[in-house]
């Protein structure tokens, strides 16, 4: 495996040739190497690091410094894999406190930075891109905003909520994004937004169509004692016995890789 580093470049051109990119939420220095050996190609320190690390039921009460933290282990033995770490609640408000906080994640070896919301996050948007910060957007089910949304429901599934979701996610990508992640949507719109926008979508409850996939590590792992999400699968479980942890996430990439997850079983119609 070549250890050059992969850039958005290589991202972009991986949805152009059709080749899916493989991503995984990673937290720490261990998980980091095994997912890079297994060819994870994109790690993310999702901010979900507060329900499955922290033991908090929602990712709210998660902080920047958390997320600076975290990003610095992965960061540290880190070597092919593109690196996206999460802002966390309340830490994007203003433009000003969003430039301030992506560049401490920056500082801490994250290549890109990653927000939750549509049209309402573009000056916080265009000022990261305006001052050289990589963007990647997250739309569909956002954790951060569960209160709101009233659970963890699956959105976009009226028709217009699925055309909010299509036109954010051109609104965006105009504004700068250069990648974005598409959670708890029915199948056939993340079809359409993938086709809508040239930057990649990364789906996670999405379907097959979107260019990659996203699961939290934990939760593939059968690792989190919470109700794994219908759109989740347990990799480790799925292994012959005796087959481990690296089995587990060489399973995902295949899959991932040949369109074989998610199936219509881990997906929403
Ligand atoms: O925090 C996280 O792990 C995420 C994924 C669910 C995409 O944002």
């Amino acid at each position: 495996m070549t250890t050059q580093r992969l850039t958005t470049a290589d991202l972009k051109q991986m949805k152009q040739r059709g080749e899916k990119i493989v991503v995984l939420t990673s937290y720490d220095a261990s998980f980091t190497i095994q997912l890079e050996k297994a060819g994870v190609d994109v790690l993310l320190v999702g901010d979900s690091l507060g329900m499955v690390l922290q033991g908090h039921d929602t990712t709210l009460p998660v902080t920047i410094d958390d997320m600076v933290y975290h990003t610095s282990m992965v960061s540290r033995v880190r070597q092919r894999a593109y690196l996206v770490s999460d802002f966390s609640y309340k830490s994007y408000e203003t433009p000003e406190q969003a430039l301030s906080n992506a560049q401490r994640l920056i500082a801490a070896g994250a290549d890109m930075v990653k927000l939750e919301g549509g049209n309402e996050m573009l000056a916080v948007i265009r000022h990261l891109v305006d001052n050289g910060i990589p963007v990647c957007g997250h739309l569909g089910l956002l954790p951060q905003s569960v209160e709101r949304l009233g659970g963890y429901k699956v959105q976009g599934r009226d028709e217009e909520d699925a055309q909010t979701i299509i036109d954010d996610a051109i609104s965006l990508t105009k504004a700068g994004i250069e990648l974005v992640v598409l959670e708890c949507i029915p199948m056939a719109l993340a079809t359409k937004v993938t086709a809508a926008i040239d930057i990649p979508t990364i789906g996670i409850g999405a379907g097959v169509q979107c260019d990659g996939q996203v699961l939290v590590v934990y939760d593939m792992l059968g690792l989190y004692p919470g109700k794994r999400p219908k759109f989740s699968k347990d990799f480790l479980l799925e292994q012959p016995e005796g087959k481990g942890l690296e089995a587990a996430f060489e399973a995902y990439v295949q899959q991932v890789k040949d369109g074989t997850f998610p199936d219509e079983l881990h997906s929403f119609k």
